[in-house]
C-alpha cells in the first residue's frame, strides 16, 4: 500500500520511505495494550460550578505563567508526569502525540483502513481540519488533568485543598501568537523550578522539549530529525534557539495578526473558515506559518513529528480558541453543512466523501460512538471555555457575539480598519427587514487580498511562498506543510495593512493606483524552512491574482468592517524575487 502511494507522488512521505519493518513491529507492539473498550474523549468534568454550570477557561500560557502558584506548579508537574508515562501505554505523551503523524499506528482500536495512505490520522488542507483537532486537544487535556488531580493529592494537608481546587479548574493553556508572536517564556528554558509536594523542585522543563524514551526506536522513524534524542527547534542555529524562533516569528508578526483579523471579519461560512481554501482566508493558513516559523527546520515544522513538540498543544489550543470565537460570532453558521472530499489519512481512504457526520477517527464520545464534526461543534460539552467567551455578562447569542467582536477588535483589529483614526462614512439606513438586510455597503475604501495557488506535488515541502515588493518588503506569506503532499495548496492573503504600513508612498489606495503598482512590483519567493530558495520555474502551476473588495471600516468597537459582495480579480504576473 505504502509503495503504491509512493509511486504516485514524487516528494511525498519521505519519512515513510525510510521506515523499516522492524519499527512497524515495534509500533504495533507499543499499541498492543489496547483496552477492549475505547478511551472516550469527553473533556474534564471537574471544576464546573454546580449551580451555574460555568466552565473553567483555558488560559493564556503567558498569564498562567506570570501568575504562578498552585495551578502553574500542577501544570508543569502534570505535563512532566505525562511525559514520563511508558511509551507503550496508550495514554502516554508519546502515543497521544503519535496519533497525529508518526509512527503511523493504530490508536484506540481504530486501525488503518484499506486504501488509506501511510500517514497519521490528522486531516490537513481539508474540511475536517478544525473539527478534528478539537477532540484531539480535549484528549490531551483530560489526560493532563488526570495527572494534575493525582499530584494535587500528594501535597501536605495544609495546602492540599488549594492544590486540589487548582487541579480541578486546570485546563490546557493556549499560545495567542497573533497577540504576541514571541515564543512563550515558559517554553524557552531547559530547566524549570516549581513547588512540588515535597518542596521546591527543579526539573527538566517539559515545555522545552519532549525527550524520547526509546531514542533507538524513534530514530528509525526516518528523516533529519532522527538524530536528536528529543524534540528540537531551530537546529541550524544551535538547537532550541529561542532567539532565532523569536526573530523569525517577529518577521511575520504583521502577517499573522492581519490574517487572523481577516478570517474573523471577512469569512462568512464555517467551511471557508475551517481550512485553507480557495479565495477564502482560514485559520489554517496562519496555523501553518506557526508550524514553520516557530521551529525553523525543527520538530514542529515537520507535520509527521510536530505533535511531539510541547508547543503543539499550546498552538492547537489557540486554533481551537479562534474557531470557538468565530463560532460565537457566527452562531447561526456554527457548523458546516457542505460536503468535501478527503485527501486520505490513516483511517480514511483518499476520495472519501466528507460531511459534518463523518467520523473524527480515532476519537470516541461518551457513548463510544466516534465523534463527528457535529458532536464537537459546541465546546460546552467538553467542560471548558475561553476568557474571550466569558458568558457572565451577555445573556443572548447576539450579546455574546457583540462581546466577542469587541474582544477580537481589541486583540487583533488595527486602527486602519477601525473608527479610531478614520472618519467613517454614515451607515446606510436599515431597511424594514432589520440589520442583516443592509444593502451592500458603498466602497469608500478598498481592501486587497492576494489569491495564491499552486500544485503541491511540484515542490519539496514544507515551504513558504513570500510576496515581496521593492526588493524586500514582504506583503504576504503562505506556508505549505508537508501534508497533504498532493493537490492544490491555496490561500487568500490580506494585503491592506502591509500596503499601508509599508511606507510605499502610494498616493492613495484606489485600484487605479494599487493594481498597477502590484503588477509592476510584485515578486515571488519560494523558501524552504532552512532558508534555501526554490526557483519559481520549479512550480509552473503557481498562480497569483489580486482581489479588490469595497469595504467600510468598523464604526465602533463591537462591530466589524463591512465588505461588499462584489469583488474583482486581477491576474498578476508571477515574477521571481532575486534579492535586493
Ligand atoms: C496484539 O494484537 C494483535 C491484534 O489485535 C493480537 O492478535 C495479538 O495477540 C496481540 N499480542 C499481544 C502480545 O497481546
Ligand atoms: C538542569 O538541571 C540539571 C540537574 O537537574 C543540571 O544537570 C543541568 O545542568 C541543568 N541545565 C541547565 C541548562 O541549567
Ligand atoms: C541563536 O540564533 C541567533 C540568531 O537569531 C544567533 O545569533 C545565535 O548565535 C544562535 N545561538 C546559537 C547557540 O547558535
Ligand atoms: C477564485 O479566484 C480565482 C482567481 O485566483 C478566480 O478565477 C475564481 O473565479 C475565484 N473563484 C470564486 C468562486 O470566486
Ligand atoms: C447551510 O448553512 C447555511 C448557513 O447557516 C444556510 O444558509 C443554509 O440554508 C444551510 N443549507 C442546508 C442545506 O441546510
Ligand atoms: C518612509 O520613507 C521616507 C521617504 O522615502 C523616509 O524619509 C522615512 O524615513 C521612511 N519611514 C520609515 C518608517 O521607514
Ligand atoms: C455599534 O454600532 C452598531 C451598528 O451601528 C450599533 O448597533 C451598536 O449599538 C453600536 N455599539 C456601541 C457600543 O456603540
Amino acid at each position: 500500500m505504502a509503495g503504491m502511494w509512493r509511486n504516485v507522488v514524487v516528494f511525498c512521505l519521505v519519512a515513510a520511505t525510510a521506515l523499516p519493518s522492524s519499527l512497524l513491529v515495534a509500533a504495533a507492539q507499543a499499541t498492543n495494550t489496547t483496552a477492549t473498550t475505547p478511551i472516550p474523549v469527553v473533556g474534564v468534568k471537574t471544576g464546573i460550578e454546580v449551580n451555574t454550570g460555568k466552565r473553567p477557561a483555558r488560559q493564556n500560557i503567558n498569564k498562567l505563567y506570570a501568575r504562578g502558584g498552585p495551578q502553574w506548579d500542577l501544570y508543569i508537574l502534570a505535563l512532566s508526569a505525562l511525559q514520563a508515562v511508558d511509551e507503550a501505554d496508550e495514554l502516554s505523551y508519546f502515543q497521544i502525540a503519535g496519533i497525529h503523524g508518526l509512527p503511523y499506528s493504530a490508536w484506540n482500536g481504530v486501525g488503518q483502513v484499506q486504501g488509506a495512505p501511510f500517514i497519521g490520522y490528522c486531516p490537513h488542507g481539508e474540511l475536517l481540519f478544525s473539527t478534528w483537532h478539537r477532540p484531539y486537544v480535549v484528549l490531551f487535556e483530560q489526560t493532563l488533568v488526570s495527572h494534575a488531580l493525582e499530584i494535587a493529592g500528594q501535597y501536605p494537608p495544609n495546602v492540599a485543598p488549594t492544590y486540589l481546587a487548582a487541579a480541578q479548574t486546570l485546563r490546557q493553556p493556549f499560545w495567542d501568537w497573533a497577540s504576541d508572536p514571541r515564543l512563550p517564556d515558559a517554553v524557552t528554558t531547559a530547566n524549570t523550578t516549581v513547588n512540588g509536594p515535597t518542596g521546591k523542585l527543579t526539573l527538566r522543563n517539559p515545555l522545552y522539549s519532549y525527550r524520547f524514551q526509546r531514542p533507538a526506536v524513534e530514530a528509525s522513524f526516518g528523516g533529519p530529525l532522527t538524530r536528536y534524542p528529543e524534540t528540537i527547534r531551530c537546529i541550524g542555529q544551535g538547537g532550541n534557539n529561542a532567539t532565532e524562533s523569536d526573530h523569525l516569528l517577529g518577521s511575520v508578526a504583521g502577517g499573522l495578526v492581519s490574517m487572523v483579523y481577516d478570517v474573523f471579519t471577512r469569512t462568512k461560512t464555517f467551511e471557508a473558515m475551517a481550512y485553507a481554501n480557495r479565495n477564502w482566508s482560514s485559520f489554517e493558513s496562519p496555523h501553518n506559518m506557526i508550524h514553520v516559523y516557530s521551529s525553523c527546520d525543527g520538530t514542529l515544522g515537520h507535520i509527521d513529528w510536530s505533535a511531539f513538540d510541547p508547543l503543539f498543544m499550546l498552538h492547537h489550543c489557540n486554533i481551537d480558541r479562534l474557531v470557538a470565537m468565530w463560532q460565537a460570532i457566527h452562531y447561526k453558521d456554527a457548523m458546516f453543512n457542505t460536503t468535501g472530499v478527503s485527501t486520505g489519512e490513516f483511517g480514511t481512504p483518499p476520495g472519501t466523501h466528507i460531511t459534518a457526520d463523518s467520523p473524527l477517527k480515532p476519537f470516541f464520545d461518551g457513548n463510544l460512538n466516534l465523534h463527528t464534526s457535529k458532536s464537537v461543534a459546541d465546546i460546552r460539552v467538553f467542560g471548558y471555555t475561553y476568557p474571550e467567551l466569558d458568558e457572565d455578562e451577555p445573556t443572548t447569542p447576539d450579546g455574546l457575539a457583540d462581546h466577542v467582536r469587541a474582544q477580537v477588535n481589541s486583540l487583533y483589529g488595527s486602527d486602519t480598519q477601525g473608527a479610531k483614526h478614520l472618519s467613517a462614512p454614515a451607515q446606510p439606513k436599515p431597511p424594514a427587514g432589520g440589520k442583516d438586510d443592509y444593502p451592500p455597503p458603498p466602497p469608500p475604501a478598498c481592501y486587497y487580498t492576494a489569491e495564491i495557488s499552486l500544485d503541491r506535488a511540484q515542490i519539496p515541502l514544507p515551504v513558504t511562498v513570500n510576496l515581496i515588493v521593492h526588493g524586500g518588503l514582504v506583503l504576504g506569506h503562505m506556508s505549505i506543510l508537508a501534508l497533504p503532499c498532493e493537490g492544490t495548496a491555496s490561500a487568500s492573503l490580506p494585503l491592506r495593512e502591509a500596503l499601508l504600513g509599508g511606507n510605499l508612498s502610494l498616493p492613495d489606495m484606489t485600484p487605479a493606483t494599487v493594481i498597477p503598482f502590484l503588477e509592476q512590483n510584485l515578486e515571488v519567493q519560494i523558501s524552504t524552512s532552512d532558508g534555501t530558495d526554490i526557483p519559481i520555474l520549479t512550480a509552473p502551476s503557481l498562480q497569483l491574482a489580486v482581489q479588490d473588495i469595497g469595504f467600510v471600516p468598523r464604526t465602533n468597537d463591537s462591530t466589524f468592517p463591512r465588505f461588499g459582495d462584489t469583488t474583482r480579480f486581477w491576474a498578476m504576473p508571477v515574477r521571481q524575487y532575486d534579492g535586493c
